[in-house]
């Protein structure tokens, strides 16, 4: 694997090549990571992998500063599933000048969910991917369903930037007790650990409910529900919500009469650890 620090260095690997299969990260990667390099195996070569902990994207109060980084274990990692190339710029590589230019997402879509607990969330993941692709220049890029509202937000970009990469959907890894797998599960202790399951368990009660009952009603008194059960053991939920898997918006009775349509999507903190995860349904 090649490791490659800037710009110039990345588009002198790649020469003329416009086929590379792409997966940018933060690092600090796992099972779930690495799948989604498998997948990009699978869908285009070379393999390229970004490492990029993107400041744009973290508000003041977030965990910028104290984000695991990890990079010679994420190296290992990245061989072991045949990564050709490592992109993994600082800085003053991706941001020389102040980032004035930005990707405003549309409404409806980027202050929603996580938009509305993250504001400017994704504005900032939408420009660093935007860069990240000028720089790749991939034909293809994954981005896993673990983080569906960025998957949205990511594939609409592209298509109305009319951005010549196809936008490949990675499965969500899960632990064997069912946690969604994250970088973020390395800041619970172990009693959290233990309960860090139940936002999965709740998701799942959450979309038995909407698919019995399909009523828009009913489904609100399912979603406070969901949110007071997991209030009751001690979490602090910023949402748990069923939408349409097309736009993320919310179902109306004919939609919940829709099985396969429907996604649960769901984000709580338990401690100072902030969880999402989802399921489609
Ligand atoms: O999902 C992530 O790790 C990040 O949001 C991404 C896509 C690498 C952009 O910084």
């Amino acid at each position: 694997m090649q490791i490659v620090r800037t710009t110039r260095e990345l588009r002198a690997a790649l020469g003329a090549r416009h086929d590379a299969a792409f997966v940018p990260t933060m690092g600090n990667l796992h099972e779930g990571h690495l799948s989604l390099m498998r997948r990009g195996k699978a869908a285009g070569q070379p393999l390229v992998a970004s490492i990029f902990v993107n400041r744009l994207q973290f508000a003041p109060h977030e965990d910028f500063a104290s984000y695991p980084r990890t990079f010679e274990v994420d190296c290992e990692k990245l061989r072991t599933v045949g990564c050709d190339l490592l992109f993994a710029p600082d800085e003053r590589e991706l941001y020389p000048v102040e980032q004035t230019f930005r990707v405003r997402t549309p409404h409806g879509l980027g202050d929603i969910l996580e938009g509305e607990f993250r504001p400017g969330f994704f504005e900032g993941v939408a420009t660093v991917v935007l860069k990240l692709f000028g720089c790749v220049q991939p034909a293809v890029a994954v981005f896993g369903k673990k983080d569906y509202q960025q998957l949205m937000v990511v594939r609409r970009m592209v298509e109305q930037f009319n951005l010549p990469i196809s936008i490949v959907p990675g499965e969500t890894m899960r632990e064997a007790d069912g946690l969604a797998m994250s970088s973020r599960n390395g800041y619970l202790d172990p009693g959290e650990r233990a309960e860090a399951p139940a936002l999965a368990r709740a998701l799942q009660a959450l979309a038995q409910h909407a698919a019995g009952d399909g009523s828009p009603p009913a489904l609100a008194d399912a979603q406070h529900e969901a949110m007071a059960t997991l209030r009751a053991r001690g979490w602090k939920p910023d949402y748990l919500e069923v939408r349409r898997r097309i736009d993320l918006a919310p179902p109306r009775a004919a939609d919940l009469a829709n099985p396969g349509t429907l996604v649960a999507l769901g984000a709580a903190r338990l401690g100072t650890t902030r969880l999402i995860d989802n399921l489609e349904f």
